[in-house]
């Protein structure tokens, strides 16, 4: 049998065809647009992302049509979809880089408690994450509010349309400041505090779980679809980081620093997530809304360029010397900084400084505020030093000595290349049968290799430079706040 899974990303849905013993065939993609209707907003429209599936499906099934064992997804998180009593949706997925809800962040931080959210939930309001975006709505939407009869995290959305189950897993459902990530229920409490009602909510399963079967209108007569997971979730097991300790991070539009955790943890000072893992277990998780997407920005948007790695060129023996620092805060910022106002910055130009060591700043930028997130975890015990690295930026040999250095760990990649993509196919298998657990899909099928490693004198360069970066945030936050 074949396996799909799908990575409904921010920027594209990619997808692929795998076979039992990991082999992908097939690979496909297809992109849609971001809006930002307001400064701080991202939405994106859901049937976009239903149009875009149903194409992928297509075509990664083409003549195998009886032979697909079973699909499932790795999809954005935090995410708010809204139905009506007809199913249809109310209004635009508000996004996870979505940093509208800043009253309504500091509403249930400030009046209802970080203590308490962190003793329901295992985690304090960000922005990003759904229950504020549904206070957001029922504050200045009311007549949206009044029409709620289901709400649903992304890729719960092309769940549902598959196989008519208002389904959802345990990884993704984390993000959504509802669960209580520990027990694995929702938290009646933190509905009453957000006036969510309970029948509003999707069924809770683990990721591996299969939801149903796809609805015959697909053509896949065989086909069960797994609950799926979290895109860092679902990359975590597609890059064979599903033991303890392990660790994945991701350069995608986000950022994430993902470690995974056999026992339920918080992090005292609420800096990491603690969420649901999508192989039954735990993980804390740092996240940073813009990754690769800032390196897009400044190469697509602002140097109207493709050439990315002829872009830095110039300025490669500049590595832990170059005297540009660039905060990638284009969205705002999540970990740690929790601050929907910071913005994007240029520091230290001088007249003979190039576009090449700007380039350079971004990639080197993106690294240092990874390094926060890796400054939040060595905080909390954990100790890192190796990790997977997926997403697009991880592509970049260059980016991937960066991170390397700069976060002093051994940087693994693997053969496939795919993580979120790859991940959601294992979790399809083990709901098809073909593995027990996700530990063995990703024992049997995830093969690695090692990418980069530090270096002793450019980690020390590095460590020089991140204690600059480190004070940039604090002396600019002020004047953000102004912008
Ligand atoms: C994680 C997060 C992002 C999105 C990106 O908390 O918000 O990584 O999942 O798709």
């Amino acid at each position: 049998m074949y396996y799909i899974g799908i990575d409904l990303g921010t920027s594209s849905v990619k997808g692929i065809l795998a076979d039992s013993s990991g082999n992908v065939l097939r690979e496909t993609s297809e992109e849609y647009p971001v809006y930002y209707p307001k400064d701080g907003w991202s939405e994106q429209n859901p049937e976009d992302w239903l149009a875009a599936a149903k194409k992928i499906i297509e075509r990664l099934s083409d003549g195998l049509t009886d032979k697909i064992g079973g699909l499932s997804f790795g999809g954005q998180m935090h995410g708010l979809v809204l139905l009506d009593e007809n199913d249809n949706v109310i209004r635009p997925c508000i996004l996870w880089n979505d940093g509208r809800t800043e009253k309504e962040t500091a509403y249930l931080n400030e009046k209802i408690g970080r203590e308490k959210l962190s003793k329901l939930t295992a985690n304090i309001a960000f922005a990003g994450f759904t229950a504020p975006k549904i206070l957001w709505v029922e504050n200045n939407e009311p007549e949206n509010f009044a029409r709620i009869r289901k709400i649903m995290l992304p890729k719960d959305y092309l769940t549902y349309k598959l196989t008519g189950v208002h389904a959802t897993d345990y990884s993704d459902a984390s993000g959504m400041l509802l669960l209580d990530v520990e027990n694995k229920r929702w938290s009646e409490e933190m509905c009453e505090i957000c006036h969510v009602k309970m029948k509003w909510l999707p069924r809770l399963f683990e990721s591996y779980e299969k939801v149903g079967k796809t609805l015959p209108s697909f053509g896949l007569p065989n086909a069960v679809v797994a609950a799926g997971a979290g895109d860092n979730a679902a990359a975590a097991v597609g890059m064979g980081a599903v033991k303890e300790g392990d660790c994945n991070i991701s350069l995608g539009t986000s950022g994430t620093v993902f470690v995974c955790q056999d026992k339920f943890s918080v992090d005292e000072h609420n800096s990491l997530h603690s969420f649901a893992h999508a192989n039954g277990k735990w993980h804390l998780m740092g996240c940073i809304l813009s990754a690769a997407s800032a390196n897009k920005w400044w190469l697509t948007d602002i140097l109207k360029t493709t050439d990315y790695s002829g872009a830095v060129e110039d300025a490669k023996d500049l590595l832990g010397k170059n005297d540009v620092f660039f905060l990638p805060y284009l969205m705002g910022e999540r970990s740690p900084h929790n601050d929907v106002r910071a913005r994007g910055a240029f520091i230290g130009m001088r007249p003979d400084t190039t576009s090449a060591m700007m380039s350079l700043a971004v990639l080197e930028g993106v690294a240092f505020a990874l390094r926060d997130c890796v400054e939040s975890a060595k905080s909390c015990g954990l100790k890192i030093t190796k990790s997977n690295l997926c997403g697009g930026g991880a592509k970049s040999e260059l980016w991937r000595k960066i991170i390397a250095n700069v976060l002093n760990v051994k940087v693994d990649c693997t053969e496939t290349e795919k993580g979120p993509s790859f991940g959601a196919a294992l979790l399809a298998m083990v709901a098809g049968g073909e593995y027990k657990t996700t530990e063995e899909a990703a024992a049997k099928t995830v093969k690695s290799k090692t990418a980069a490693k530090p270096d002793k004198e450019l980690v020390k360069l590095y460590d020089e430079r991140y204690n600059v970066f480190k004070k940039l945030y604090p002396a600019l936050k002020d004047s953000f706040a102004l912008i």
